[in-house]
């Protein structure tokens, strides 16, 4: 069968799902339990259906606004440090999303099977799909997967500053915050329920320690320079005794620091598509939430995170979770 008659009855499987609108007037649909922007439901599909992973494949994987941008530049450097001096290295003049593509946003965007076998090894690609949508080649072939994650309540905030500041949908007017958070509450947003799609990738990480490294945005801010010799041996890219003597991953570290980033040109005027550079860099802060969220809807969110993961059966890993990251006990 041609290609396009396989892909032609994505949009039949399209009209059978469920649609909300999200509170930023994005349309998003429920598929496999997950509510994926519509617009990027055909490149789901697709990569899902003709991805096909190479062993030597490294994944970036989060939720939007857990902290990718920064992933993709330190998994980007580690792996590249032969290939280009720090001074050099395109991270200076590119925005750290031109070098490492989404699969649902960039790959497959536009294309059903665009043609990836002329990218050199290793391939890197990242997506915020969860661990249950990603392609079947990713989950049989030992490609490895690095899952960032980060205190859903700055990740709310982070989302909401982020799709105010590049007004996606142009002619919507956004919900105010109460009304967004109650239906980030019921797991509608984007990539959302925030518990499942955590949830996915944790259990695969603790089934599977080679295929998946869950990662915390509030460990890198704590110590980066552990994250960085963690991620690197995890990809298989250790950094060498030498390698850290002559301090590399510290200049690897303040590279792809924010303020370092942030700063950079092309991360201050640049553009992608719809979306500025600069709302890529925000604050970087943990426990922003606080100025936004009251007490009682914090506590709203542990009460529910604890019920959602109870329900789900893992309690003792989401107690893992929660007791193992300070910040991700969403108090202190
Ligand atoms: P805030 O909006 O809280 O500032 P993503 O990269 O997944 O889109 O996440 C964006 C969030 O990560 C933003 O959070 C942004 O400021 C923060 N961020 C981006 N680059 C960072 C870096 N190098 N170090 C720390 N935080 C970073």
């Amino acid at each position: 069968m041609e290609k396009t008659e396989v892909d032609d009855d994505i949009n039949e499987l399209f009209e059978t799902l469920p649609q909300e609108r999200n509170w930023d007037g994005r349309w998003l649909c429920q598929y496999k339990g997950f509510w994926c922007p519509v617009r990027c439901f055909r490149p789901i599909v697709s990569s899902e259906r003709h991805f096909d992973a190479r062993d030597t494949d490294i994944l970036l994987a989060s939720m939007p606004k857990s902290g990718t941008t920064w992933l993709k530049a330190l998994v980007f450097s580690i792996i590249n440090r032969n290939n280009y001096s720090i001074d050099q290295t395109p991270l200076l003049t590119s925005n750290p999303h031109a070098l490492v593509p989404f699969l649902e946003f960039n790959v497959y965007w536009g294309n059903d099977n665009p043609d990836l076998d002329t990218i050199p090894n290793p391939r890197i690609f990242s997506t915020h799909m969860p661990y249950e949508l990603l392609p079947n080649t990713i989950l049989e072939s030992k490609c490895r997967a690095v899952y960032i994650c980060r205190n859903p309540l700055d990740q709310f905030i982070s989302h909401r500053h982020f799709l105010i500041e590049n007004k996606i949908e142009k002619d919507a007017e956004p919900l105010d915050i109460d009304e967004a958070f109650e239906m980030f509450c019921k797991g509608i947003h984007p990539f959302g329920p925030f518990w499942d799609h955590m949830m996915g990738y944790w259990h695969s990480s603790l089934n599977n320690s080679r295929k998946v490294l869950f990662l915390k945005y509030e460990d890198l801010k704590e110590d980066i320079v552990f994250s960085v010799k963690k991620i690197a041996e995890f990809i298989g890219f250790h950094l060498s005794e030498e390698e850290e003597k002559q301090g590399l991953i510290e200049q690897i570290s303040r590279l792809c620091s924010f303020e370092n980033l942030k700063n950079l040109e092309v991360n201050k005027l640049g553009k992608n598509r719809v979306i500025q550079n600069s709302s890529y860099f925000r604050k970087g802060e943990v426990g922003d939430w606080t100025n936004y969220l009251s007490p009682s809807m914090a506590e709203r969110i542990e009460e529910l995170m604890q019920m959602k993961l109870r329900g789900s059966g893992a309690i003792s890993q989401a107690n893992v979770i929660l007791s193992t990251s300070h910040h991700l006990s969403w108090g202190d």
